[in-house]
């Protein structure tokens, strides 16, 4: 029997209509929440992202700004753009989109920002306070995919989550949150990475299964258990002749024979995507709240 679908669409919209009434009791106070993304170079993946972010803010009633800098926009001159958003009262979400380009650090550069308008939650201080379990920007793709679990009714407690990646925007947050004893979380969990050797071993072995390690079909039907569930990180260009644009996205999952043995998977597109955007939103409400109280 094929698998039962999670779409994050659907979930999405469900908390968009909650954040609804915290916006509005925020401009009710003459706040309106404002994310300003920063963009440096061309990279075209970047550029839609980027452009999903800023359409989302409109669509919502968020202030939002996108800054396009040139590639060759030097590390000073973004520090120093950094440094104008972080005293800028009108700010209260500041994201840097990644990767930048090679000749800037971008670590100096996430560093630099408030944490209190990371709300990207990849500077160290939000880092270390999701590691303890304290008050914090969650990055949002991990933040996304634990409300697709807990809305779509998965029980996380006392299941084996696997998550394939250990990335700082997905793999390694998502495994913190998921060890907390706290609601929506509460699992065993292993993180497998390129490290591991023979992954099989360990998806096999997953309850839910977290795949994140971008790269397209990296997880096919032999790696995983019978009924497990799967959610899908992924989102990887591939060549198609036939496609629009000469490719189309899809995830780390090899999704349609995987979805033949998994009991509940999430697409590509349509499933974590606009699960990140609106966590984003959400995490900017709650920066701009914070930054007023
Ligand atoms: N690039 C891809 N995903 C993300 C994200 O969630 N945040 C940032 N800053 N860059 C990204």
């Amino acid at each position: 029997m094929s698998a039962k679908i999670i779409d994050g669409k659907i979930i999405a919209g469900e908390i968009y209509r909650e954040i609804e009434a915290e916006l509005q009791e925020l401009k009710s106070k003459g706040i309106t929440p404002n994310l300003t993304v920063v963009l440096v170079g061309d990279d075209p993946a970047s550029q839609v992202y980027v452009g999903m972010k800023q359409k989302a803010c409109e669509k919502h009633g968020l202030g939002s700004e996108t800054i396009c800098l040139p590639k060759e926009t030097s590390e000073k001159e973004l520090l120093q753009l950094v440094e104008k958003l972080n005293n800028d009262p009108a700010v209260h979400g500041i994201l840097v989109q990644l990767p930048v380009p090679k000749h800037i650090n971008s670590k100096k550069v996430i560093d630099a920002i408030k944490p209190e308008k990371d709300v990207d939650g990849l500077h160290p201080i939000n880092r270390g306070r999701l590691a303890v379990g304290d008050n914090c920007f969650i990055p949002c793709t991990p933040a996304g995919v634990q409300q697709m679990l807990i809305r779509s009714g998965i029980k996380t407690e006392g299941q084996h989550v696997v998550v394939v990646g250990r990335s700082s925007l997905v793999g390694l947050p998502f495994a913190l949150i998921m060890m907390q004893k706290k609601e929506g979380a509460n699992a065993t969990v292993t993180v497998c990475h390129t490290g591991s050797g023979d992954l099989k071993r360990y998806t096999k072995e997953a309850d839910i299964l977290v795949a994140a390690a971008g790269k397209a079909n990296v997880i096919t039907a032999d790696m995983v258990k019978p009924g497990c569930v799967i959610i899908d990180v992924g989102t990887n260009r591939v060549d198609d002749p036939t496609a629009k644009r000469g490719y189309r996205l899809t995830g780390d999952v090899d999704f349609e024979n995987v979805k033949e043995i998994a009991g509940t998977i999430s697409p590509v597109p349509g499933g974590v995507g606009p699960m990140t955007i609106v966590m984003l939103l959400k995490n900017t409400i709650k920066a701009a709240k914070q930054l007023s109280a």
